[in-house]
């Protein structure tokens, strides 16, 4: 299979790896990925996105059936938990998800090289596949898309049945009374509101004096109050030191991030989520001479080449946001720029969600952004208390917020707080995408009654006349 030159080959099999591949043979190159996982997919479609976005959908439903069934005149009784069949209808959608990824590198005749993946010289890659069987491959062209790990917690072992990273919370065989999560970013939020729904009592322990980093902070405090009302507890400007796991219940010592009285929590379960950090492990970097930068990313240009001649890489293992579809639109560009075209992504129009109820998204400058940059800026504020579909659903939390230029109207930043954010923030980024101002949403015809009304009357409201305001 693999004994012929191709002309790329991706190790790695995510989102940036696998779409590089597709959209490489779609161009007429003849093109191989390694993947030393038993699964296609890489994290996003095995133990990220998926099987996130499963627990997350489910266990939103199962929060619906018990409170807001009732109130919409639909008796079922009170919902009970079947645990397994809700983790199998989560593996159904992985097992879904990576065959598809398989389905489609055939279609595309792209090889499948199993097993771990070394450079060891221009254009060869060693695979090393199961029982020791190794092979060379040789290449024009070596794309790194080998991803991120989980970063630890120094002093915390990570077992993946008490002590856990993401991957051990989506396979928790029971619901914790008590579940710690170690860092309120995206994974803490999202996994613990799943385990929240499901009946455990959650706290979030957080460095920072405030939760979700990064994210536009006015939305950040309203997302924050929201989640505490459905009873997620955070400790703020707060540290884990350590989790003794002698007893039954852990006990996890937090302290305040700068220092002071301790305080020693209970769980049965900690989720250790600060962060990700790029995989690079027995690529054979060093001895290729692949630089990479103070925080362990592969370093690259804006082509995507490292410092080495025929050797790229994309998706998290370089900088960036660390998101599937970053990764995708990377590897696109990559596979388009091999293939002599003008690959390039825009940095600038990356959309981020945050799969919770209510849903964040935003893409984008925040306010602090702007602020920071020096640059005048208007801002328009709708909530969903004033639009028609939210009031007729119930679901009327949070709003859309658009900011833009002062002097060009351009917009510069949209952030939805609310359910659906996460369908709704594609129109932002088509409309940032084309350079639009806050005046070419509040003329687009939106369709009534629907959410997205909200976005119109937030960029009418950057121009002071929202209508249902
Ligand atoms: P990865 O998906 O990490 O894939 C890398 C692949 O390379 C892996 O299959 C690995 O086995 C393989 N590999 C590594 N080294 C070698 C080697 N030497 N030889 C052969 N193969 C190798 N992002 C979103 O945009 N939306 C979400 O909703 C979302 N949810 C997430 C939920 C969780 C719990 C987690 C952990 C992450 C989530 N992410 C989400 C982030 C997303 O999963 C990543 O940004 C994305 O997977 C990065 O893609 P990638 O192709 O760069 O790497
Ligand atoms: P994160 O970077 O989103 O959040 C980590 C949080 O932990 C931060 O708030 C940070 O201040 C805090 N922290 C760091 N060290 C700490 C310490 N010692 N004690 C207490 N708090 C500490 O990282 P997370 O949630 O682990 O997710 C990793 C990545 O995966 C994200 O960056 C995101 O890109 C991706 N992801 C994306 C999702 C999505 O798009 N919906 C879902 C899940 C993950």
């Amino acid at each position: 299979m693999a004994d012929s030159r191709y002309d790329v080959v991706v190790i790695g099999t995510g989102p940036g790896g696998y779409v590089c591949a597709i959209r490489a043979a779609q161009l007429g190159l003849k093109t191989a990925v390694v993947e030393k996982d038993k699964t296609l997919g890489g994290t996003c479609l095995n133990v990220g996105c998926i099987p996130s976005k499963a627990m997350l959908h489910a266990s939103e439903l199962f929060e619906e059936a018990g409170h807001a069934f009732p109130k919409m005149g639909i008796k079922v009784g009170k919902p009970s938990l079947d645990l397994p069949a809700m983790m199998k209808f989560k593996d159904e959608a992985v097992d879904g998800n990576v065959k598809g990824v398989d389905f489609l590198l055939r279609k595309n005749k792209v090889d499948a090289v199993r097993g771990v993946g070394r450079i060891i010289g221009p254009g060869k890659i060693e695979v090393n596949g199961e029982g020791g069987k190794t092979q060379t491959v040789e290449t024009k062209h070596i794309v790194i898309a080998t991803g991120s790990d989980v970063a630890r917690l120094k002093g915390i072992e990570i077992d993946e049945k008490r002590i856990v990273s993401s991957t051990g919370a989506l396979v928790l065989g029971k619901v914790p009374e008590k579940l710690l999560v170690v860092g309120a970013g995206v994974i803490g939020l999202e996994l613990g509101s799943v385990w929240r729904r499901l009946g455990a009592q959650v706290t979030v322990v957080e460095f920072l004096d405030r939760i979700v980093p990064g994210i536009d902070l006015d939305v950040a405090k309203n997302f924050q109050r929201l989640l505490e009302k459905q009873g997620i507890v955070f400790k703020l400007s707060s540290k884990v030191t350590g989790v003794d796991s002698s007893g039954k219940k852990l006990k996890a010592t937090v302290e305040p991030a700068a220092g002071g009285a301790k305080e020693t929590i209970e769980a049965d379960v900690v989720l250790v989520a600060i962060g990700r950090v790029p995989y690079t492990e027995g690529l054979g970097l060093e001895e290729a001479g692949v630089k990479k930068d103070n925080r362990g990313r592969v370093m690259v240009d804006d082509h995507f080449a490292t410092n080495v001649p025929g050797i790229y890489a994309i998706g998290d293992v370089i900088a960036g946001p660390m998101l599937a579809h970053k990764a995708e639109d990377e590897g696109v560009a990559v596979a388009e720029i091999l293939a002599g075209q003008a690959g390039h992504v825009n940095y600038d129009v990356i959309p981020n969600v945050i799969y919770t109820y209510p849903e964040l998204a935003s893409v984008g400058k925040s306010e602090e952004e702007l602020k920071q940059a020096g640059v005048a800026y208007n801002a328009g504020k709708f909530p969903f208390t004033a639009n028609g579909r939210a009031k007729a659903n119930q679901q009327t939390e949070g709003f859309v917020k658009i900011l833009a230029d002062a002097k060009t109207d351009r917009v510069l930043g949209v952030h939805i707080l609310g359910a659906d954010a996460g369908n709704m923030i594609a129109e932002a980024a088509v409309a940032m995408e084309f350079g639009a101002a806050a005046e070419d949403i509040a003329r687009t015809c939106h369709a009534h009654p629907t959410l997205p009304e909200a976005v119109k009357e937030a960029a009418l409201a950057v121009g002071k006349r929202a209508i249902h305001m």
